[in-house]
């Protein structure tokens, strides 16, 4: 049974797996990313990104360095402290291990043009309350985006309706163990934590699979809703 430990267990499980997920990263072991998925986000982010990003749930890296290739300026944040250290020894961005939790209880006291989450939304509570935070942590006309599994592509078989579901590692490399339990939302459960986090989703892109023909993601591409009134103005 999935408990309210799940979201703890998230981290543990990222913790114990950042060895092979740096390797599987890095040697393009994860077919969807090499043919799809990495693309597209750097194509979102750049569409729009004008000069400060946040890369959050940034693992180890990689994108933080395409990025900065395209002469952005980037910090990665991320719980797991050994990705932290790997994404460090890896690029010039600024990197710090920093959970979700963190930046909802307001310890990044820093402002960006463009928040970007690449498949690291994984949990119930620890998004919900990150996605509060988000338009205090954008500059004024900035974006926030959101590269997630696609809900009716790739939910499994299981009931199409929110709810936590079992993890598992199937069609990666050896040497991933224990997999994090991950919380499930429909499409329109999505759009709806936007809404109530004061964001208005501009823009929904479904990249496909070239060989599956299939939506390998979905990419939400939001800004802060004219309701959100919480910027402080300077007199
Ligand atoms: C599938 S990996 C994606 C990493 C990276 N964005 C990429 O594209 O390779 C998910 C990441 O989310 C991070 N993560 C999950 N929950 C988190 C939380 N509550 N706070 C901070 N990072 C979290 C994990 O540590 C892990 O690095």
């Amino acid at each position: 049974m999935i408990t309210d430990l799940s979201e703890e267990k998230i981290i543990q499980s990222w913790n114990k797996n950042s060895a092979p997920w740096v390797q599987s990263v890095r040697e393009n072991r994860i077919e969807s990313r090499v043919l799809v998925t990495n693309q597209a986000i750097v194509e979102a982010v750049v569409s729009v990104a004008r000069e400060q990003v946040l890369d959050l749930g940034c693992g180890e890296g990689w994108l933080s360095r395409e990025l900065i290739k395209r002469k952005l300026s980037v910090m990665g944040v991320d719980a797991v402290p050994e990705l932290i250290e790997k994404a460090r020894l890896s690029g010039s961005s600024r990197f710090e291990v920093m959970s979700y939790e963190d930046i909802a209880n307001k310890k990044l006291e820093l402002t960006f043009d463009t928040l970007v989450c690449n498949f690291s939304l994984l949990g119930k509570k620890s998004v919900e309350d990150l996605f509060q935070a988000v338009p205090e942590l954008l500059n004024p006309g900035g974006y926030f985006i959101v590269q997630t599994i696609h809900p009716v592509f790739g939910g499994g078989t299981e009931d199409y309706t929110d709810g936590w579901r079992k993890g598992s590692w199937k069609g990666f490399a050896e040497g991933f163990t224990d997999p994090a339990p991950w919380y499930f939302r429909t499409l329109s459960s999505w759009f709806e934590l936007f809404r109530q986090s004061g964001l208005e989703v501009i823009e929904i892109q479904e990249p496909v699979n070239p060989v599956t023909k299939m939506a390998a993601s979905v990419i939400f591409i939001s800004r802060v809703g004219a309701e959100f009134t919480g910027y402080e103005i300077d007199q």
